[in-house]
């Protein structure tokens, strides 16, 4: 099974950086930063470490501070839960539907004067309704983080996520479909809060224009190379996984037990992170099934956030910080958890006579 696409172009770019006296956030970066800001279609790209501590770097940048809440998806990745409450903010948490958006009711009963910040959290195959959640606000000062990093690549209405709200995140991590192993990237429209970043991101020798305390964020030229390599090719790995995507909907729709999500007109690309699909009994009997047959090809998706591992840690250090989590106001996202399979992406790149004996032994298992 391949997990990444790789050819002498990836080669050819690693080479020069070797031959280069520049290791360390230079002309690769500079150049991959322009592109991928071309890519999704905003002013500014900023090259990261990892998506967590991007997120990170923008609640500081933001100026969240004690107190202040941050909404998120009942579904997310923990970590970035951890980023909020490195900065002593109360993640706020709101329950999400069957195609994990936030429910909208939800999230309008979550917002308080307190709301700084909502992170609209792309997961898998879909995505967040950032126009409707920029009418819930109003006026209000709360700004959405989109978190990309499921959705690089995703087209909706003319338009890439990432680029739909104040400023997004993303991962390159080795997991994921556009990657260098490790390394992320901020992405916004907005002068102010680029340049404040800029500034956060190395020590320099010049005055803080911002007063923000910098740090070191900086990525090498080795990521840079392979990214830049990655993005050539990248579009046209999307195109092959969406074809392979639509062929297991309509193999797995054979069964009127399995319900396959369909894409709405407004998407022009689909990206598959993962490829879910729901079962109507437990998706834990299914992924065991298939699993002692294939081999591991099947997951769970991610726990809700209070399920997960991280989450009682942080329960525990954070007592005080949790008292806007109900547990009980997330049946939505927990009957998700039950009942939602998923492939790894990779698995759309494998051979068709493998990908078929898993979609029969999907069949097997499930009846038609
Ligand atoms: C949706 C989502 N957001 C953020 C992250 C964190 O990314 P990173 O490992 O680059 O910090 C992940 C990691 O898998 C993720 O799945």
């Amino acid at each position: 099974m391949r997990k990444h696409i790789v050819n002498h172009r990836d080669q050819e770019l690693l080479l020069s950086v070797l031959e280069n006296e520049e290791w360390s956030d230079g002309s690769y970066c500079r150049l991959f930063e322009k592109q991928i800001a071309h890519y999704i279609g905003t002013k500014y790209a900023i090259i990261m470490p990892n998506c967590t501590y991007s997120f990170k770097l923008v609640l500081r940048c933001l100026g969240i501070k004690d107190g202040d809440e941050v909404i998120v998806p009942a579904i997310t990745w923990p970590s970035m839960v951890v980023a909020i409450m490195e900065c002593n903010a109360i993640p706020v948490i709101v329950d999400v539907d069957a195609c994990f958006q936030m429910i909208l009711d939800n999230l309008s009963k979550k917002i308080s004067n307190k709301t700084k910040v909502i992170l609209a959290t792309h997961l898998y195959g879909f995505y967040e309704n950032i126009e409707e959640i920029k009418k819930i606000i109003g006026n209000e000062k709360i700004y959405i983080v989109e978190d990309c990093a499921h959705v690089v690549g995703y087209k909706l209405n003319g338009r890439m996520l990432g680029s739909l709200g104040d400023v997004a995140v993303t991962s390159f991590n080795s997991k994921k479909i556009f990657t260098c192993g490790e390394g992320g990237c901020i992405f916004t429209n907005n002068d102010e809060i680029y340049h404040s970043l800029c500034e956060m991101r190395a020590v320099e020798e010049r005055e803080s224009k911002y007063g923000f305390l910098p740090s070191n964020y900086l990525v090498s030229e080795f990521q840079a190379a392979i990214l830049i390599s990655q993005l050539e090719k990248y579009n046209e790995l999307l195109k092959i996984e969406y074809e392979r995507a639509m062929y297991i909907s309509q193999v797995l729709n054979k069964s009127n037990r399995i319900s396959v999500y369909e894409n709405s007109d407004k998407v022009e690309m689909q990206t598959f992170y993962n490829y879910v699909f729901a079962v109507d009994n437990e998706a834990r009997e299914v992924v065991d099934g298939v699993n002692s047959k294939c081999g591991n090809v099947l997951s769970l998706i991610y726990p809700p956030l209070i399920q997960s591992a991280v989450f009682s840690r942080i329960e525990e250090k954070y007592k005080n910080l949790l008292k806007n989590w109900d547990k009980k106001e997330i049946s939505s996202a927990n009957n998700l958890y039950q009942h939602c399979c998923r492939f790894h992406h990779s698995l759309l790149l494998m051979r068709n006579d493998d990908l078929d004996r898993i979609l029969e032994t999907i069949i097997d298992i499930m009846g038609e």
